[in-house]
């Protein structure tokens, strides 16, 4: 039931705060320590693992670029992140001390389930990050680690994507704990502030206001980039995605990075552009977001800047100004993903779309 929402997907926009809240319950013990039982390997083949690869498609393989970044900051293994559509066609090099994390919402998309069969064949363990109890992919993995959002029935993946967030941060500070890693000091901040995570969130959506005229005033407009950098970067692509799933509007995310290297090219006179900016202690990657802005804006893009209130040179390098609360760098995604959700959705809205049913989609993908 849409609860009084207009759409499934508003109101699954909505259950964020309770769906984040949901998939960390019960995993902190009395002592601080993280509890993953579910994983079903002992902390001696955990020890042993020397390659992770994460395997999805669409949104959850983006929740598998920012958990690249966590993992391998916070246990310093490699981490590679793969299509699940082209993991199986490369050859991959996996053995039996590879772990393969494999993300899906729905727990039954084909490319996904292709990527386990072949990663097992190779002798490589499997754990699933799977919101849908008993599905195809939890049933054929070694070990699942459920999200707990609830059904996702909008086709655009919300609540399914930020609670994979949490799964993947879940496993990357376990694995941290379990190799006894030099960050002890930092993980337990990071649990803390994960429970604090959905108050956050809350605050975000509270705000909506802003998010809600900001689509009014761009509802004519056909184009949009979006930029970030770090785990800022899988954002813009996120965002990207969300409005070309449902308002069907040519949507680009880049790593800002990479704005001298070509899009830069097709910054014009009034472009929206979304920018995410890191927070201020990373100052390094901040000033750098922070200079992409004046450049664009300096060519004629309307910039739409989500940063953290106490930025004030990202707010005075801004058309437009979104606040997130001061939270760490890696946790960022959690909350800069919010609006752009809600701006996708309600863009989408004020365009006639049918939001929760965008034409050409299906929920679960089930052929390769
Ligand atoms: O069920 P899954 O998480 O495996 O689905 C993967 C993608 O098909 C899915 O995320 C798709 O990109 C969504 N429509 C995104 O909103």
């Amino acid at each position: 039931q849409k609860q009084g929402y207009d759409w499934f997907m508003r109101k699954e926009i909505f259950e964020q705060p309770r769906a984040v809240a949901d998939t960390l319950l019960g995993r902190l013990n009395d002592r601080g320590e993280l509890v993953l039982d579910e994983i079903r390997m002992s902390p001696e083949t955990l020890r042993r693992i020397n390659k992770i690869v994460i395997v999805a498609c669409g949104t959850a393989f983006y929740a598998g670029l920012v958990a690249k970044y966590a993992i391998e900051h916070w246990t310093r293994i490699p981490c590679e992140v793969e299509l699940a559509s082209e993991f199986r066609y490369r050859d991959p090099i996996i053995d039996p001390m590879t772990l393969v994390v494999t993300i899906s919402q729905s727990g039954e998309t084909a490319d996904t389930l292709m990527a386990i069969r072949h990663a097992r064949e190779q002798g490589a363990r499997v754990i699933a990050i799977c919101n849908t109890n008993g599905a195809t992919i939890p049933r054929e993995s070694d070990a699942v680690i459920y999200t707990h959002a609830g059904p996702e029935i909008g086709v655009a993946s919300t609540k399914g994507f930020t609670t994979q967030l949490i799964a993947c941060y879940l496993l990357g500070l376990y694995l941290a704990q379990v190799r006894g890693m030099k960050y002890g000091d930092e993980i337990a901040a990071l649990l803390q502030e994960l429970e604090r995570m959905p108050e956050r969130m809350q605050g975000m959506l509270d705000a909506q206001q802003q998010i809600l005229d900001l689509a009014e005033e761009l509802k004519e407009e056909k184009s949009f980039l979006y930029l970030g950098r770090h785990v800022g970067y899988p954002m813009a692509l996120e965002g990207a995605l969300k409005l070309k799933e449902i308002a069907y509007l040519h949507a680009e995310g880049f790593a800002a990075g990479e704005l001298k290297h070509g899009p830069i090219a097709l910054v014009s006179e009034g472009l929206p552009m979304f920018i995410v900016v890191p927070p201020k202690g990373r100052d390094q990657l901040r000033d750098k977001v922070v200079s992409n802005i004046s450049e664009v804006r300096a060519r004629g893009a309307r910039t739409i800047v989500l940063a953290e209130g106490c930025d004030d040179e990202a707010r005075a390098a801004a058309d437009v100004f979104i606040e997130l609360p001061h939270v760490s760098t890696l946790l960022q995604p959690l909350v800069a993903i919010l609006p752009l959700q809600l701006f996708a959705c309600e863009l989408a809205t004020l365009q006639g779309h049918d939001v929760d049913q965008p034409r050409n989609l299906a929920k679960s993908v089930t052929v390769e």
